[in-house]
């Protein structure tokens, strides 16, 4: 199916672009500055109709910002962070969005030009000299957004969180988290939500130091409250449960990681870091990260606190070939770990001297489902491909985080090879390889696709993918809703907002 220029499904139609092309205008129109905030402005339902069980919220998070007095970010990375929350219930549909009013977004608002350097390249005018020796980081808030507590937190890796108000997006400021973090600590944009492997369900995430040696700050946070016992004192939502810190060799770079009932697993790639362009004022921080040849990436296995290693050391195994962003899940099968990820046959460097509007994604290696079993007692791994189609932003149904699971839903590419924009959703039977499909295509372009199992349901696939769609005909987004079991269109809604093409985000079901 296609998304039409009024943003409905139609049959596929014929495209002035050959089969898997797709139209660069329409793909880059999605970046552009957000120039409106809404408070709860509705949202028309144009094709079928929201689930009367669907109710609840979806909030994203990506960039908002892209150009300041006629300056372009270097890379879509280094935009400010807006906030979108579409609430979805029995009254229909609503939309609100805001900026993070972060330090630095406030600052360049008020001087209506680009003050920071952005890690991926973004650059103060005046050149080199203008830059060098700058090495604040901008904390621009733009990675993902996940309610814990009473508030939600704008997360951005290589800084403490935002808290927002979750239902009008005010912005409270950096949260230490109730005394948690200490100011300026890192703290990572990519939590995993344990649904209940010791009992309550927790939010385990973590923050990483890095240089010659790395140190991982391990956390566990209760989602929900839980009631005193005799043998354990009650917990607030938010509440910090457990924390770890534990040191490696080498530098790390450590976007995402994944959970077992027993361990935390990161996956340290081979990579170099030389910050010498970075301090110069030539490239940003991100830049300066390049492939080491010959490197040999590793697993760092961390055992959890609740667990039944706990207080033990961390365990070293020898990681895949490749560069991994995003991990999909893990389980554990008697004596193996199973870790499945998104695997880049190398690192996607941010070309110094390039415009990302007319990247070439011919260029830029393929993203590729694989799966990687650990063998705790062989101390081996072994790897296995599981798709051959490009991919991005794979998720299992959240209540078998941790745990085996047999479907996956993630964004995929219109074109069978190769590396292209995301433009369609596939769905992943992960033990027999059977798959089916929704596209967007040619004009539509797709974001990370977000699984709400159905309240109740039993079924692994009984539930909604909800997907934030940029309608390149419409030059705005669309919020698609589709049956997680066979992507058959449940919904469209006409969003009356253009998001640029965004990060991450989360879902959280009413009452
Ligand atoms: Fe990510």
């Amino acid at each position: 199916m296609t998304l039409a220029a009024n943003g409905v499904s139609a049959a596929p139609q014929a495209s002035a672009e050959p089969a898997g092309q797709f139209d660069r205008d329409d793909w880059a129109s999605a970046f552009c500055n957000v120039e409106q905030e809404l408070d709860s402005a509705p949202v028309p339902v144009v094709k079928g109709a929201i689930p009367a069980e669907l109710c609840g919220t979806l909030y994203r998070n990506g960039p908002g910002c892209l150009e300041r007095d006629g300056q372009w970010v270097h890379h879509p990375f280094d935009g400010d962070g807006m906030i979108v929350a579409l609430c979805l219930g029995a009254d229909g549909a609503s939309l609100s969005n805001r900026f993070v009013r972060t330090e630095g977004w406030q600052a360049e608002q008020k001087a209506g030009r680009v003050l920071y350097r952005g890690v991926f390249g973004t650059q103060k005018p005046g050149g080199p000299r203008a830059n060098a020796f700058d090495l604040r980081f901008k904390n621009i808030a733009n990675t993902h957004v996940v309610r814990l507590g009473d508030q939600l937190l704008a997360l951005w890796e290589a800084a403490g969180p935002h808290g927002l108000d979750p239902h009008s997006l005010e912005t409270h400021g950096l949260s230490d988290l109730g005394g948690v973090l200490k100011p300026g600590e890192p703290f990572s944009a990519h939590p995993r939500f344990d649904p209940g492997h010791h009992g309550s369900p927790r939010m385990v995430t973590f923050g990483v130091k890095t240089g010659p040696r790395s140190t991982i700050r391990l956390m566990e946070f209760a989602t929900e409250a839980t009631a005193a016992t005799e043998d354990r004192q009650g917990l607030e939502a938010g509440a910090l449960i457990s924390e770890r810190s534990d040191s490696f060799s080498g530098f790390a770079f450590l976007h995402d990681f994944v959970i077992t009932p027993n361990w935390a697993v990161f996956l340290q790639n081979a990579i170099n870091f030389n910050p010498l362009p970075f301090v110069l004022g030539q490239k940003g921080a991100a830049q300066c990260l390049s492939s080491k040849p010959g490197g040999q990436a590793k697993f760092w296995l961390i055992p959890r606190d609740c667990g039944a290693f706990a207080g033990q050391s961390p365990r070293i195994f020898d990681g895949p070939d490749g560069f991994v962003f995003h991990h999909l899940n893990a389980w554990e099968e008697g004596e193996e770990i199973i870790v499945e990820s998104i695997n880049y046959a190398d690192y996607p460097s941010v070309d110094p001297d390039q415009d990302f509007r007319s990247i070439d994604f011919g260029l830029i290696p393929e993203g590729l489902l694989e799966r990687c079993r650990i063998n705790l007692i062989q101390n081996s791994i072994e790897t296995s491909r599981l798709s051959d189609r490009c991919c991005e932003f794979a998720m299992v149904n959240p209540r078998h985080e941790g745990l085996p699971a047999r479907y996956a839903w993630m964004a995929v590419t219109e074109r069978k090879t190769g590396n292209a924009p995301l433009q369609a959703i596939k769905k992943l039977d992960l033990i027999h390889g059977d798959c089916c499909q929704w596209s967007a295509a040619p004009r539509g372009f797709v974001s990370e696709p977000m699984m709400v199992p159905r309240p109740g349901g039993d079924a692994e696939d009984d539930g909604w993918v909800l997907v934030v769609v940029w309608n390149g005909a419409r030059r705005a987004s669309d919020l698609v809703i589709l049956n997680a079991d066979d992507l058959s269109e449940q919904a469209v809604l006409e969003l009356p907002l253009a998001i640029p093409h965004g990060l991450h985000g989360s879902w959280m079901a009413a009452g």
